[in-house]
């Protein structure tokens, strides 16, 4: 049985028993700071757990794509090296939201198992919570398990998602893959670590929600999550040792052994490598695809580390060329069946990955090298420890991540010193912390929630309206509640109805005032703290406010205006840059503001000048054909499969709000927008770039924000045109003519300074003294430079016929000295000699020819003082030569 049919074959089988099929939740877990990737099957459902959600099935089951990579479940290193580890795998799960529990749970699991797999009654082993025994009873009892093979275990049998939030006790499935696989110790049974009691599923007992204080809180209704590995089983049925050699991962394999011209199974060092990139290849693919891109932090570094690791593996199997690209690519491809949305990204994922393989190939033979050096250098001293400075600069300067640097000297039987790393890191970061700005990222405030708990809800009126009446149902100053707040205190307000709208999506909160009998607020921004909850932030102009109160809530009508318009040209932005620049063009963040819009999207280079003019002159094409915007509620997959945008990773309710712009943009989107595409009037260009590998920005303005830039450029041309006396039409060929006349200024001037140089050379030659019958001519040139010495001690010497030229100048704050020596005293004088103590009086150095040298120095003020020194130097080379 193929791990595709085993896959539709457990949906199919809880299907059929009221169960609703919903698809791989994204794995960038949604609105969930607790957790870097989704790492199973509840995740997706977590507020149905906690009863703040509800859907329309109690019942749900899914193959929910997963990564247990970075943080807590860090596995990476293992992964190859063990015939179970993986950074990604797939979980089958069922899940009953305060519908069915202990007793169906169990009977459907061993159904399934026994009966639609087959398995082998023999072989399978049971777990419960030490103190469950109505669980065991059910085992035993339900389903005939003996109870010698109902084990029962603490830690192991009480599963929660992380630190916080819904958990349960829980009953594990064993499979006894029979003693061939075991550690032979005589203790070997269920629990043991080795490979042969394998735990292929975990139905979880959900019933309680625990808090950051470690309470235990009990859910509103038990419930069940349950998990199964999908490659654990595929191993099962396809009666194979290693989840690596199920055709879900053997086929990659095959697929690398064609690419490399290498075998499977020839070479345990190529095995491990082939492994690794078909692991990597399925974490990268899904990661791509789900909108993590490769960066240095966060979620996007541990898939830089991912992805490293496995181009390092490809260098080793031999590839010498970017490869990874391509078996992610055949990843999306085989199993489009299961994931078809993801398959469809597959250029764009190529893209990523082949940009990310150029980056890193170049850099990674240098490291290499530098690392082979360092392990050469220690082998050679008897140590074993890889420097924390060493280790640093490989992550610094070659982009190796530690783990990268550690899995390739753990072959020599090298650690790394992170401790010294440590310290080279916490350096590097306390300089970077001068420049941080802050991650953005606020945390829900606690007090948001407590509100939302309190069933305190507030109403969004403002698609339709601008204002409303409502009694404030509660009022928070310095973010506690209270029951009043007077005159120039700031506070905020929740109202059970708004149509203010709250700050998300990218758009920011509406402006406006709210009055009731006896106060006035002046309402500066508004926020969505959490769905449900719209907090108006503000001032109290006059009066004094009291929670319960009647309020009269007026949104400022033009920031509003400006900010739809910003946000409707939003839409027609995103819709023209894919037609221009191509399907890959996704959208990576968005800011709609009264002022501005900022779009960033997914793309390989720079706009070119060409490329934004054709995107700016669309936009505004399709603005004037002032198409009415459409918005309609619809059910959410409906909206995806009719070709609705929506956002990578983003978790939508099952009813979304679709907004249209005749046939070329649709969209998921709450935003507020125009009424017809006309509304915007003109669509303008700021700015375009880079922020991160691979993602673009433009920022963009609008209407009479727009009008007015043209404007004033259009001022700023007029200044300029009466500066450059000529007209806006003309001003080109006018700074042209300007241009050229200063050319021929500045050769003026040239030849003019040339004169006066012969000029003050004559002069100059008639100052020069006698040392010990050798002329000396010493002076201070104001006004030159290095290269004007030069040129001036040229005419200096032919001046003098034979003598010593000794020069010196001040310019940009330093001081310059020059001495040259005419040709016939050559043997007797050297210029570089003379020049040293010179040089060291203006604190420099410096040296030279014979017949010239030149010295720097930066104390210009001793200038004077050194040249008149000169006299003692030459008078002094003069006798050592004699
Ligand atoms: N959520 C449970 C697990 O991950 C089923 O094991």
């Amino acid at each position: 049985m193929t791990g595709n049919e085993i896959r539709a074959r457990f949906l199919r089988f809880f299907e059929e028993r009221g169960h609703t099929a919903v698809p791989s939740s994204s794995l960038i877990p949604h609105n969930d700071p607790t957790l870097l990737f989704t790492n199973a099957g509840m995740n997706q459902f977590k507020d149905c757990f906690l009863g703040a959600e509800k859907r329309p099935y109690v019942r749900a089951t899914s193959s929910q794509k997963c990564v247990r990579a970075g943080g807590k479940h860090n596995d990476l290193e293992n992964v190859g090296r063990t015939a179970r580890h993986h950074t990604f795998f797939e979980m089958l799960g069922n899940f009953s939201f305060g519908d069915y529990f202990k007793r169906e749970a169990i009977a459907y699991a061993w159904e399934f198992l026994t009966k639609d797999m087959g398995l082998d009654t023999d072989r399978l082993y049971v777990s419960v919570y030490t103190d469950d025994d109505e669980a065991a009873d059910i085992w035993h009892e339900q389903e005939g398990v003996p109870r010698e093979r109902i084990f029962r275990f603490e830690e192991d049998n009480f599963w929660s998602m992380g630190d916080t939030g819904p958990c349960g006790p829980c009953s594990e499935i064993f499979y006894d893959n029979g003693p061939e696989v075991g550690c032979d110790s005589p203790d070997c049974t269920v629990g043991c670590d080795c490979d042969r009691y394998m735990e292929v599923w975990n139905n979880v007992f959900m019933q309680f929600d625990r808090q950051p204080d470690g309470e235990l809180v009990p859910l509103p209704k038990p419930a069940v999550d349950t998990g199964m590995g999908l490659e654990r089983l595929a191993t099962v049925m396809q009666k194979v040792q290693s989840n690596y050699d199920t055709d879900l991962i053997r086929d990659i394999i095959t697929h690398i052994e064609k690419l490399s011209g290498k075998t499977y199974g020839d070479n345990e060092h190529n095995d491990v490598s082939m492994r690794v990139m078909a692991d990597h290849s399925r974490a990268t693919a899904y990661l791509i695809a789900d909108g993590v891109l490769p960066s240095n932090e966060g979620r996007g570094y541990v898939l830089r580390r991912i992805m490293r690791r496995a181009m390092r593996h490809a260098k080793m199997l031999g590839f010498e060329d970017p490869v990874l690209h391509k078996t992610a690519v055949f990843v999306l491809e085989f199993m489009a069946s299961a994931y078809p949305a993801e398959s469809a990204r597959k250029d764009f994922v190529a893209k990523v990955v082949e940009n990310e393989e150029e980056r890193f190939i170049q850099t990674l033979g240098n490291g290499l090298r530098i690392l082979e050096d360092e392990v050469a250098k220690l082998k050679k001293a008897e140590q074993t420890l890889l420097p924390g400075d060493v280790v640093f600069r490989l992550y610094d300067t070659f982009g190796f991540p530690v783990d990268l640097t550690a899995d390739i000297v753990e072959g020599d039987g090298f650690s790394l010193d992170e401790e010294g790393f440590g310290a080279c890191m916490e350096e590097q970061r306390r300089k970077a912390r001068q420049h941080w700005k802050g991650s953005g990222e606020e945390a829900v405030s606690a007090v948001y929630r407590k509100l939302l708990e309190e069933g305190l809800r507030s109403e969004f009126t403002g698609y339709t309206s601008l204002s409303g009446e409502a009694p404030v149902v509660a009022l928070l100053r310095g973010g506690e509640r209270a029951s009043i707040a007077g005159e120039g205190e700031d506070v905020e307000i929740i109202t059970s109805a708004t149509p203010f709208y709250g700050e998300s999506g990218g758009q920011s909160g509406d402006r406006g005032e709210i009055r009731t009998d006896g106060a006035a607020v002046a309402v500066r921004d508004t926020l969505r703290p959490l769905p449900g909850i719209v907090v108006h932030r503000g001032k109290v102009l006059s009066g004094t406010l009291h929670a319960g109160q009647n309020a009269r809530l007026t949104v400022d009508g033009e920031a509003r205006q400006a900010t739809a318009l910003n946000h409707t040209a939003t839409h027609v932005l995103q819709a023209v840059l894919v037609e221009v620049l191509g399907d890959h063009v996704k959208q990576a963040g968005s800011l709609v503001s009264p002022e501005r819009l900022r779009f960033d999207f997914t793309h390989f280079s720079a706009l070119s000048p060409e490329e934004l003019a054709t995107v700016e002159r669309e936009v505004n094409r399709r603005i004037r054909e002032n198409r009415s915007v459409e918005t309609e509620e619809m059910d959410a997959e409906a909206a995806i499969s009719a070709g609705a945008t929506a956002l990578f990773g983003e978790k939508y309710g099952e009813r979304v709000r679709v907004v249209r712009l005749g046939e070329f943009s649709m969209e998921l989107c709450g935003g507020t927008h125009a009424e017809a595409a006309g509304d915007i009037g003109l669509f303008k260009i700021i700015q375009e770039t880079g922020i991160a590998a691979g993602v673009r920005r433009i920022e963009a303005i609008t209407g009479a924000r727009a009008m007015e830039f043209v404007q004033r450029q259009e001022q700023d041309m007029d200044r300029l045109a009466a500066l450059v006396k000529s007209d806006r039409g003309q001003i080109g060929s006018r700074l042209q003519k300007i241009l050229e006349r200063q050319k021929e200024l500045e050769r003026e001037v040239e030849t003019l300074q040339a004169r006066l140089n012969v000029g003050r050379s004559q002069q100059l030659v008639e100052q020069a003294r006698e040392v010990e019958g050798v002329k000396l001519l010493a002076a201070k040139i104001d006004g030159s430079d290095a290269k004007g010495l030069r040129e001036l001690a040229d005419q200096l010497r032919d001046g003098l016929g034979s003598g010593v030229v000794v020069l010196g100048c001040e310019s940009d704050g330093k001081a310059s000295l020059l001495v040259a020596v005419t040709k016939d005293l050559a043997g007797r004088l050297h210029a570089g000699r003379i020049i040293k103590p010179l040089a060291e009086q203006v604190g420099g150095r410096g040296g030279g020819r014979p017949d010239l040298a030149q010295a720097g120095g930066s104390r210009p003020d001793q200038l004077a003082m050194a040249l008149e020194g000169a006299d003692g130097v030459v008078a002094e080379a003069l006798k050592q030569a004699s």
